[in-house]
C-alpha cells in the first residue's frame, strides 16, 4: 500500500458499528494505517458480538476503544476518552453505520461511547450506512441520513447488490478502495483546490484504422490519473477524460474517449468554465486519413499495406484560442514528452502553446516516461522559472504539479 500524502500524521477515528459488514473495518483500518494515518478505533457493543477489540488493534498497533467510563491510555489531549478522541480527530468515521446508530445519531442521544464522541467531535463526520435493502429503504432511515446529511455530514451511498441475508438490494458497505476513496473526500474538504474545478486528461489517444484496429502509442494513463487523485486530495472537483481504463478515484467523474478528436471536444466542452486544464495525454499527432468501414482484409498476393496518416489537431491550440475568446479555462498545464533537447523543445512547446505550467519529460530516461510508476521532470513556468524535480513516484510528481495549480490560482484570486 502505497503511503497517502493526505492521510500522513492525521489521527482518524473510525467507530465500528453491529453489522455483518463490521469485518470489512478491519481491511480499512489496516489500509489506513499503511498508508500512514493514525488510526483510533471505536466499537459499539453490537459491533463486538461480530468482532473483537484486539482485531483492530492488531491492525492499527493502537489501543480500540469500547467503554464510556474508561479512562483514556497515553496520547491524547485529555485523559476523558470521548473528549481526547474527539478533540484529536481529523475525522471520525462511523463504518458501518447501523440503523440504530444512524438514529441514535441524528437524534443527538448519548448513551455510548461513540454516540458520545460525535457530540463532542468538531471535526467532520462521514456515516456509511450498511444494512439490508428492506431496512435502508424504510423512512425512518431515510430519514436519519438526511438528518445527518443536512447537518453536514458525508452520507457514503449504500451499493446495491447480494446481502448475507440472501436477499438483494441497496444496503452493501462498498468495498476499502471505495471507502477510502470517500475518506480522502471528507478530509480534502478543507483543500487547497476546494470550490476549484479541475480537468484532466490522461492516455495515448487510439486513431482508428478500421473497425478492429487502431494506431497509438505507449502512454499507459498513470500520470495522469496520479494527476486526478491529487486534485481530489487538494479539494478539487475534477473531470477525468481518458482512453484508458483504470480504476477512476473516487469522486472524478469521468468522460470516457478514444480520438484525438473526441479528446479535443471532451477538452472543449469540460474546459469551458475550469479553473485549469492539465493535458497529460499523449495525444497522437497524425491519424489515418480515412478509416474503413469493414475490416481491412488480406489477400493471397497482399505483401504490405500503406497508411496514410494526415495531421490531427492540436488540443491544446484550440484551447488557446478558446481561452483567447472566453478566458476560460483560467490556467493550462501541459506535458512536453521529449527524446532530445528536452529544454529547448519544452520551452518552444511552453510559449507556442501558451501555457502557465509545463512539465518536461525526458521519456529515454530509465526510470521515467510512460509505463512505470516513477518520473523524473522539470517544471518550466511562463516566467521562465525552471525547477527540477527528482526522481518521484507518478503520486508525488502529480502532487508537486498540483502544489503549482493551487498557487497559480491562488495569486489570481
Ligand atoms: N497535445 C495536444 N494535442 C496534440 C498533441 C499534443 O494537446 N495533437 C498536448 C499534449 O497533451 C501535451 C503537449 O501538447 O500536453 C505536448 O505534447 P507532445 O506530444 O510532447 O508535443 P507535440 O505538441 O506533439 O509536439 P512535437 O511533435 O514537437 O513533440
Amino acid at each position: 500500500m502505497e503511503a497517502i500524502t493526505l492521510l500522513q500524521g492525521k489521527r482518524l477515528l473510525l467507530a465500528v458499528t453491529g453489522s455483518i459488514a463490521a469485518y470489512k473495518s478491519v481491511d480499512l483500518a489496516s489500509k489506513l494505517t499503511q498508508a500512514g494515518a493514525q488510526v483510533d478505533v471505536i466499537l459499539t457493543a453490537a459491533a463486538q458480538a461480530f468482532i473483537t477489540p484486539l482485531t483492530f488493534e492488531a491492525v492499527t498497533g493502537r489501543p480500540a476503544y469500547t467503554a464510556l467510563w474508561e479512562s483514556a491510555g497515553g496520547g491524547l489531549p485529555t485523559h476523558i476518552a470521548h473528549v481526547g478522541l474527539a478533540e484529536a480527530a481529523a475525522l471520525l468515521a462511523v463504518i458501518p453505520a447501523t440503523a440504530n446508530t444512524l438514529a441514535k445519531l441524528a437524534a443527538g442521544l448519548a448513551d455510548d461511547l461513540l454516540t458520545v464522541t460525535a457530540l463532542a467531535a468538531r471535526c467532520p463526520l462521514l456515516v456509511a450506512p450498511a444494512m439490508d435493502g428492506g431496512m435502508y429503504a424504510h423512512p425512518a432511515v431515510v430519514a436519519s441520513v438526511q438528518t445527518l446529511a443536512g447537518r453536514g455530514a458525508y452520507v457514503v451511498a449504500p451499493e446495491t447488490g447480494r446481502f448475507a441475508s440472501g436477499l438483494s438490494g441497496q444496503g452493501r458497505l462498498p468495498e476499502t478502495a471505495t471507502l477510502l476513496g470517500h475518506i480522502r473526500l471528507a478530509l480534502a474538504q478543507a483543500g487547497p483546490l476546494r470550490g476549484r474545478q479541475i480537468v484532466v486528461t490522461a492516455g495515448g489517444t487510439r486513431e482508428a484504422i478500421d473497425p478492429v484496429r487502431f494506431v497509438s502509442n505507449h502512454s499507459s494513463g498513470k500520470q495522469g490519473y496520479a494527476l486526478a487523485q491529487a486534485a481530489l486530495d487538494a479539494g478539487a472537483t475534477v473531470t477525468l477524460i481518458s482512453t484508458v481504463g483504470l480504476p477512476v478515484p473516487v469522486g472524478a467523474q469521468f468522460v470516457a474517449v478514444d480520438s484525438a478528436a473526441a479528446m479535443l471536444a471532451a477538452v472543449l466542452e469540460h474546459s469551458a468554465r475550469a479553473d485549469a486544464l492539465i493535458m497529460a495525454a499523449a495525444v497522437a499527432d497524425f491519424r489515418p486519413g480515412t478509416v474503413a468501414t469493414q475490416k481491412i482484409k488480406k489477400q493471397e498476393d497482399t505483401a504490405g499495406l500503406t497508411l496514410e496518416l494526415v495531421r490531427n489537431p492540436d488540443i491544446l491550440l484550440q484551447v488557446k484560442a478558446q481561452r483567447e475568446q472566453t478566458g476560460w479555462p483560467r490556467r493550462v498545464i501541459g506535458f512536453a514528452a521529449e527524446s532530445e533537447q528536452v529544454l529547448a523543445h519544452a520551452q518552444s512547446k511552453l510559449h507556442r502553446k501558451a501555457l502557465d505550467l509545463l512539465v518536461a519529460n525526458d521519456i529515454t530516461a530509465p526510470d521515467a516516461g510512460f509505463a512505470g510508476d516513477t518520473n523524473r521532470v522539470i517544471l518550466l513556468a511562463a516566467d521562465g522559472g525552471q525547477t527540477p524535480l527528482p526522481l518521484l513516484s507518478k503520486t508525488l510528481v502529480s502532487e508537486a504539479i498540483i502544489d503549482r495549480v493551487a498557487a497559480l490560482l491562488a495569486a489570481d484570486a
